[in-house]
């Protein structure tokens, strides 16, 4: 018998050109309004997805990777998605939105009194996305903090926050008609937080949403502090790992001991595997399609090192495209995940030239043989079934723009085979963001 899985989109790329370069931008939405998105987000709800994550860099980059990022509005411009998120709210009544957050950039008071106001706006749908990149600290006149330090200042803007969200767990909002006393002083936390990082006076001036109303925690870091991040602190890990059964079941193990290791439990956390399936027609038109990416062509390439390079956040056109990469040129800020997604199946950069590796990129695979994600709907959801069933996988995050060609394209035909096979949830219950991740 099938189980039900979450599932979630990452609106990568966030609040950008939605649909630059491809046909679909003559739709003539316009990026920089709401409708666009709100018409998308109302498309997933009614697909059942439990939240919404917007992606977000602050800063366009340094200046190696500056045109490579806008030239094609592949990197930036980006709108703050905090701006956003009210509108999408509006537009929807279940699904959660937990949109990025950088420990580095937004103060935790801000955050929580920024956060604490949208739980009360939505009825307990807000989330955080909190990432640790550090290559915006330039724009505050902060110094860049190493990868490990760099959590470890996310450590403390969540204990932080958390206080804050529970400075007026006391009972200090009374609200007492006969007394006319709405909230009483001397029962909030006047707490005096001097970290390493953060110097914070508490209480926060904003009621909070209730005892169980902190916001969902994401995180989509998969280093060692990374995972033990998430152990300590996450309500859902954003997972980037090969959507194979050893090394799902693997990836969970690791979450788990660190939410063990932690006081948590298992249960605690929802670990959801980022997914990007390619879904055809027939497995005619799979197969055709997986046969043409084969030999990618210069222009292919070309496109494919522009992409890993605004991601990585290193240059990979100016190398040799006949040499392996050395991979001292990826500062430690570099998502380990992503480094890892350019080796591929490699274990080192050792084992193969750019050109190698750019043309695997390139290549498509069929869904059923294990080798990419092209399938039929069908096939797709044979594989999401198959992932619950023998690794016990919590779910996905479907990954893309917010357009809502990219949404019909992806869901149309996979929501009704997964609802009938039992996978994808038919109705929400309640309980906000939290409800949704914990309705079953
Ligand atoms: C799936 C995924 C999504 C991410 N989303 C963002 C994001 O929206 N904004 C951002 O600044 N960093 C983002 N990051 C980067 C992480 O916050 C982190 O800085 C990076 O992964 C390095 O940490 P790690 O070595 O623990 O993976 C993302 C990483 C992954 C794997």
């Amino acid at each position: 018998m099938a189980r039900l899985q979450h599932f979630g989109w990452f609106f990568a790329r966030g609040f950008g050109p939605q649909g630059w370069g491809h046909p679909y931008w003559e739709w003539n939405y316009d990026w920089r309004t709401p409708k666009l998105y709100q018409q998308a987000v109302r498309e997933l709800e009614q697909a059942g997805l439990d939240l919404v994550i917007p992606e977000d860099a602050i800063s366009l980059g340094t200046d190696e990777t500056l045109d490579l990022r806008i030239r094609s509005a592949y990197g930036g411009p980006k709108h703050d998605p905090l701006m956003l998120v009210p509108y999408l709210l509006d537009a929807t009544e279940k699904i959660g939105f937990a949109p990025t957050v950088n420990a580095g950039a937004t103060p935790p008071y801000l955050a929580a009194r920024q956060f604490a106001t949208l739980q009360h706006l939505s009825g307990g749908r807000a989330g955080i996305n909190l990432v640790t990149d550090v290559k915006s600290a330039r724009h505050f006149g902060l110094d860049e903090l190493s990868h490990d330090a760099a959590y470890d200042r996310a450590e403390e803007w969540i204990d932080v926050a958390r206080k804050l969200w529970h400075s007026w767990d006391g009972g200090a909002h009374v609200a007492d008609r006969a007394t006319n006393r709405f909230a009483d002083a001397s029962k909030l936390d006047r707490f005096s937080h001097e970290g390493e990082y953060f110097r914070v006076d508490g209480p926060l001036n904003a009621v909070p949403f209730g005892p169980e109303g902190d916001p969902v925690i994401v995180s989509p870091g998969g280093s060692g502090p990374g995972l033990a991040f998430a152990g300590r602190n996450s309500d859902v890990q954003l997972a980037l790992a090969r959507l194979t059964v050893e090394d799902v079941v693997a990836y969970r193990r690791k979450i788990h001991d660190a939410a063990i290791a932690q006081g948590r439990s298992a249960q605690d956390i929802k670990v959801l595997f980022v997914f990007k399936p390619e879904i055809v027609s027939s497995r005619e038109e799979a197969d055709r399609i997986v046969a043409a990416s084969q030999t990618p062509s210069d222009e292919v390439i070309r496109a494919i090192l522009e992409g890993q390079s605004s991601d990585l956040e290193t240059d990979l056109t100016v190398l040799d495209l006949d040499k392996p990469v050395d991979p001292a040129i990826f500062g430690q800020h570099v998502s380990r995940g992503t480094i890892k997604g350019l080796l591929g199946k490699h274990e080192s950069f050792e084992e193969a030239t750019l050109r190698q590796l750019a043309v695997a990129k390139a290549r498509k695979g069929r869904i059923t043989d294990g080798s990419g994600f092209v399938g039929t709907a069908d096939e797709i959801a044979d594989f999401v079934e198959a992932l619950g069933d023998d690794a016990d996988n919590d779910g996905f995050i479907f990954s893309g723009d917010l357009h809502p060609v990219t949404i019909h394209r992806t869901l149309d035909e996979l929501v009704p085979i997964l609802r009938r096979r039992g996978v994808l949830r038919t109705e929400f219950g309640d309980g906000g963001l939290r409800g949704n991740l914990t309705d079953f």
